[in-house]
């Protein structure tokens, strides 16, 4: 038996969707912890590739059973969306797929408020995925939000709906000076929700307890990634849940001492989609090395380009603490296979002292120059080898080099999307 939790160990889109694929063949449940219709978590199989945004990348096995826990912001469009994608697809959902009773709704005015918020910032943009996550989990903590029990109960779910609506309608005619909303139009789209959900709705504390006294395995999936977390992110510019270890417990209903082991989710060097700091990143000026074309780095979700850069170990050593590692997935490694040198950022120079332990203030992290340890490049491919020992020797250095700095063992590593492209070290 063990619970492990998968963590994106850098700013998200690590490549946790085809690692949680990759590790589903052998677990019994996959639960989502937090989040929402934010993620992107691609998996390709035989060429074929899937993304998926709030339900769980252990869909594909049709074995496992695939769980939303409570600290997931669910939209129930996109919910239902996604399910009938992955049913035309051929991918049975109904009887493996449950919600949280506990989870809250986000709603049409959660995304019309993400949008008009963010359309107002003009400098001050933290480039949100506009999926009305912020919204959402301002409205768990400010107690007015709803939840799917409520929306069981039809009469509790209008009278919520109603009074949330007159509200936000307030705020997005005075303070955006944007259109409202017509209530009953939406009550009417949205009560019809709650036949659709209520065969997928289930107390999930009790279901991953259950299954953790039984023995099962189970992996719990964290989207977006430590950088973007709410407490340890670079905040201002994260997302508004807790990606981190840590919310996995609150995020799904079980307790810390249930966790074996945790894996984070790193790239061979570092991307990061929508604003805010990057020590690392490889800035225009620099664009003989070009990670984006080589990595194919656009969003999964917005298709947005990713902000590419060096390898951080700095960033690397914070994700260490703050999940408390037991190793890391490295993944995308074949991107460097064609470049001569590759860089690691071993500590940021600020005021002209070198900093090892990640700085949580934006002025730092804005303004210090990262140092950098250079590695020479195996110029070799590598997407077709399976044994470390296979690895170009220059390639078995760089991650070792990765471990030196963080202390921490690659146990797998990732040369292609394909679920095959791994190598277990
Ligand atoms: P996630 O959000 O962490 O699941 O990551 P995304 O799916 O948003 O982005 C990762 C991208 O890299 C996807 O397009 C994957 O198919 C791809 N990918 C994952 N691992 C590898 C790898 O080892 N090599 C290459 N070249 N691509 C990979
Ligand atoms: P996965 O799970 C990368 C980023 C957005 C923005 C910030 C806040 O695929 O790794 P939000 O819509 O959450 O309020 O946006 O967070 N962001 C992600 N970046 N991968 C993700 O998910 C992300 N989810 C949100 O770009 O900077
Ligand atoms: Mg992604």
């Amino acid at each position: 038996m063990s619970v492990k939790v998968i963590v994106g160990a850098q700013w998200g889109d690590e490549g946790k969707g085809k690692m949680i694929d990759l590790m589903s063949e052998k677990v019994d449940i996959v639960a989502r912890y937090q989040g929402g219709a934010n993620a992107g978590h691609t998996v390709v199989i035989k060429g074929k590739k899937y993304i998926l945004h709030l339900i769980p990348s252990g869909i594909l096995h049709s074995d496992a059973i695939c769980v939303i826990g409570n600290g997931v912001v669910i939209d129930p469009v996109a919910l239902f969306d996604e399910i009938a994608l992955l049913e035309k697809q051929g991918i049975k959902i109904q009887g493996r797929l449950f919600i949280s009773h506990r989870a809250h709704l986000i709603m049409p005015y959660h995304k019309m408020l993400d949008v008009a918020k963010e359309s107002k910032e003009a400098g001050n943009k933290i480039g949100t995925t506009g999926r009305g996550i912020g919204p959402a989990y301002v409205d768990k903590v400010n107690r007015c939000g709803i939840r799917i029990v409520d929306l069981l109960d039809r009469p509790t779910f209008e009278s919520k709906l109603r009074k949330n609506i007159a509200e936000k309608n307030e705020i997005l005619k005075k303070i955006y000076k944007a259109d409202e909303m017509d209530v009953e139009q939406v009550v009417s789209e949205y009560v019809e929700f709650d036949k659709k959900i209520a065969p997928y709705s289930k107390d999930i504390s009790v279901l991953i307890n259950d299954a953790v006294k039984a023995g099962k395995e189970i992996l719990l999936e964290g989207a977006q990634g430590t950088l973007l977390d709410v407490d340890f992110g670079t905040y201002p510019f994260v997302t508004s849940s807790s990606p981190t270890s840590g919310g996995a417990c609150s995020g799904i209903g079980i307790g810390p001492t249930c966790v074996d082991e945790v894996l984070g989710v790193i790239k061979a060097y570092t991307t990061r989609v929508g604003m805010g700091p990057f020590p690392t990143e490889i800035g225009d000026d620099e664009g003989n090395v070009d990670l984006r074309a080589l990595g194919d780095e656009f969003g999964a979700t917005t298709g947005r380009p990713r902000r590419c850069g060096w390898f951080d170990a700095v960033i690397a050593n914070f994700s260490v603490r703050v999940n408390g590692l037991s190793a890391f997935a490295l993944t995308k490694l074949d991107v460097l296979d064609t470049l001569e040198e590759i860089k690691v950022c071993v500590a940021y120079r600020y005021e002209g002292k070198d900093l090892t332990s990640f700085p949580c203030e934006l002025r730092i992290l804005e303004n210090c120059k990262p140092v950098y340890e250079t590695f020479p490049g195996w110029q070799q491919p590598t997407s077709e080898i399976r044994q470390f020992s296979d690895l170009p020797a220059n390639a078995q250095n760089y991650i070792k080099a990765i471990e030196n700095l963080t202390n921490t063992k690659v146990a797998i590593v990732s040369v292609g999307s394909g679920r095959e492209q791994t190598i277990l070290v």
